[in-house]
């Protein structure tokens, strides 16, 4: 096993993962779904956080930069990659994060301590079953007993099909000398099955939904991801047996809106409400079924909470979250009245209500999107816009807000945690959360590389936004900010576009500049780097 370890070590040291953060695995995000399942979490803003697998860390900077009160550490094999994190670590000011270059299953797991929360990202199915051990065995031993433990791992039924393709790229990619060599081999392969797979057979369509999915990665998504060494699907149900051996019991997927049957039509809902008896787990591998699911991310915890989970809707858990949703009226603006409007969910799904009350909670979510609203500040604002508009609030306006608040987060329309993701409002001259404006001047020359932003999310910046970014330290009023962008842009041109077409000639591209810096601070909040008002 030391062989394969190593390979995997040198792999990785040669072609480092793209380290971005992925929000459903944010620590915030696991204390708000294990509350909304009824477990009560240590507190997020003070937690012991531990990444297994954590690369050059892109996955803990957003973390340790918005919680300087919680501690960080990221555990990686390769130290090429933890290496490049601790740089960057450095230069983000980050004193509360720790990487650390080793092998899971050869760490002294007592000199770690306990965590309130364990991430394992893209890292599971990707080793040998020693190390797949070892990530479950962490969990149980270094877990606190309260804590949520992350894990995500490729799913059966819909890597059944995928292998094929990874066969067929590992067929032809095999023997390459160098990762670039493999790369271009196994792309060429892939290319080949294009021209050549009969149009209406599985294997074109294995290849087109893999296309849709990762033509824009580059060459360590296609070497780790699809070509590494290791790649171990398995069913949901063989994830349990194996958690359950080691102490750990299925808490929920990190994205909630995948455990409701109701969000795949009526037909799937009733099949499942009648054969699964109301059992989670069996539920969860049904639907894997209905979706041909290849990917869960998943919540685990010690077995010992198993009997405090809680599946069933209550809506005793909305009243302490914080909440945030984008769902505008259709066609119209919101009349505070019974008539029947249409709002517009962001899967282009549509949401129907006559009731005042909803709408006026729906308009005030809206209004405050992206940042979020406590369910207490959203009954508070809806009541007195039903009283300012002449209307008696009903006597259960809370239940009925509680009832908006679970249809939203069910269908994976609302964004919500324990506590606020709500900052001040931007001072002018216009200044952005330092970790992130530094993450940009850090990335400001590579055009591939993303900065995170206030929710944990992975950012690719435009060409404008890569050199304005960086200059948002509050030293720079909008005159000051429009003739420093035009500075860069006489030394080195800026590619800018105006609805969607680039913009040459000296005037245009001023007055492109120049409307680009009035619709900056709109267009920093539409990114979710800082508040407007
Ligand atoms: C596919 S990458 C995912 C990286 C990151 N979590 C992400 O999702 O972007 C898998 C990572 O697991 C690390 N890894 C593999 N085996 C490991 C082991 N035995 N101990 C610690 N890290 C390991 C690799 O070095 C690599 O950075």
């Amino acid at each position: 096993m030391h062989d394969a370890v190593d390979r995997l070590r040198a792999d990785y040291d040669a072609t480092p993962y793209v380290s971005d953060p992925f929000p459903q695995s944010a620590p915030g995000q696991l204390a708000a779904i294990a509350h909304l399942f009824g477990l009560a979490t240590p507190d997020v803003a003070t937690a012991r956080v531990l990444e297994i697998g954590c690369a050059a860390g892109g996955n803990c900077f957003p973390f340790a930069a918005a919680h300087p009160k919680a501690s960080v550490v990221g555990l990686d094999l390769s130290s090429v990659q933890i290496q490049q994190g601790r740089s960057r670590a450095q230069a983000l000011g980050l004193d509360n994060l720790d990487l650390v270059a080793c092998d899971i299953a050869q760490v002294d797991a007592a000199q770690l301590g306990d965590f309130d929360y364990i991430v394992a990202h893209g890292v599971y199915s990707w080793v040998p079953e020693n190390v797949q051990d070892a990530i479950l065995s962490a969990f149980r031993r270094l877990l606190a007993p309260d804590g949520v433990a992350y894990l995500s791992y490729n799913t059966y039924p819909g890597w059944k099909t995928k292998e094929v393709l990874r066969d067929a790229m590992l067929l032809a990619s095999g023997a390459s000398p160098t990762p670039e060599e493999k790369a271009r081999n196994a792309r060429g392969m892939i290319d080949f099955l294009t021209d050549v797979a009969p149009a209406d057979g599985v294997l074109a369509r294995v290849i087109a939904e893999s296309r849709a999915f990762s033509e824009s990665f580059g060459d360590a998504y296609l070497l780790h991801d699809e070509l590494e060494s290791f790649n171990a699907p398995c069913y949901f149900y063989e994830m349990l047996q194996r958690a359950g051996a080691h102490g750990l019991t299925f808490l929920a997927e990190a994205r909630q809106e995948s455990m409701i049957p109701d969000n795949h039509g009526p037909k799937v809902a009733e099949y499942i409400r009648e054969k699964c008896a109301g059992v989670q787990v069996l539920i969860e591998q049904y639907m894997d079924f209905v979706v041909n699911r290849l990917f869960r991310e998943s919540l685990f915890v010690h077995s010992e909470r198993a009997s405090q989970i809680n599946y069933g809707p209550d809506g005793s858990r909305y009243e302490p979250l914080h909440i945030a949703a984008l769902v505008p009226p259709a066609d119209e603006e919101t009349r505070l009245d019974h008539s029947r409007q249409e709002y517009l969910e962001s899967d282009g799904a549509k949401l129907f209500t006559n009731d005042p009350g909803i709408k006026a909670a729906l308009d005030t979510l809206s209004t405050r999107w992206p940042w979020t609203q406590s369910r207490d500040e959203l009954v508070r604002a809806v009541r007195t816009r039903l009283v300012a508009a002449g209307l008696n609030p009903s006597a259960n306006l809370a239940e009925h807000i509680d009832g908006l608040i679970g249809t939203l987060i069910l269908q994976g329309q609302a964004r919500f945690r324990l506590d606020p993701v709500a900052p001040e409002p931007a001072p002018t001259p216009l200044r952005l959360f330092e970790p992130i404006r530094r993450m940009a001047e850090l990335t400001r020359e590579d055009d591939e590389a993303s900065i995170f932003n206030l929710w944990h999310e992975a950012l690719l910046l435009s060409p404008v936004d890569r050199q304005v970014v960086p200059l948002l330290d509050g030293s720079r009023d909008r005159d000051a900010l429009l003739e420093a962008l035009l500075a860069i842009d006489r030394e080195h041109e800026i590619a800018i576009e105006r609805d969607g077409e680039p913009v040459s000639g000296e005037a245009e591209r001023l007055q492109a500049f120049s409307e680009y810096v009035d619709a900056l601070p709109r267009h920093l909040e539409e990114m979710k780097l800082l508040r407007v008002g």
